[in-house]
């Protein structure tokens, strides 16, 4: 991939920490990556066949999206669009404790990308935040393992 775009959504930052490591790592395929804090329908139309959309963020209220993924959510939920050819990757961070709504934002994005034809890389990964300390290191080893099955 020649580029990865990171959608981002926060509500207390812990996506965030995730999200600026992966950028500041700017190492092998991780080395062209641009941060989107308010993410329009555009960041995903306007994605080339050689770059990756990467999904980063965390889940609010009852299996909602933070601020800044949910007007995008939204424009997708209520205007299919064409969305074949663009590649992505989701990095979701929960709370298990939300049993039912575990990472339902990121859920709920990833079943509307996937209907409109575009293609996830490999599984998301889904982080139980408050179990795994480390959650900022497993999300950017897990997205080098990825990228290197995929070059
Ligand atoms: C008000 C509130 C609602 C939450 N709802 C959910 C939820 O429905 N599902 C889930 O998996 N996690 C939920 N969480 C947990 C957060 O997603 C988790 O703590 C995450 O690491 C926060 O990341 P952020 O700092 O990037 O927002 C909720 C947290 C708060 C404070």
């Amino acid at each position: 991939m020649k580029k990865i775009k990171i959608l981002l959504g926060t509500v207390t930052g812990n996506a965030r920490n995730v999200a600026q490591n992966i950028v500041e790592a700017r190492q092998g395929p991780l080395e062209n990556v641009e941060l989107i804090e308010n993410a329009q329908l555009e960041d995903l139309q306007h994605t080339g066949a050689d770059e990756c959309v990467l999904i980063c963020s965390s889940t609010t209220g009852a299996g909602g999206l933070p601020k800044g993924l949910t007007p995008l959510y939204l424009t997708l939920r209520d205007n299919p669009t064409n969305l074949h050819g663009l590649n992505y990757a989701i990095i979701g961070l929960g709370d298990s404790v939300f049993r039912d709504t575990f990472c339902g934002g990121v859920k709920k994005l990833d079943t509307l990308l996937t209907r409109y034809g575009s293609q996830r890389i490999g599984n998301a990964l889904l982080i139980d935040t408050p179990a795994h300390k480390n959650y900022v290191t497993l999300a950017t080893d897990w997205l080098y393992a990825l990228f290197r099955e995929e070059l």
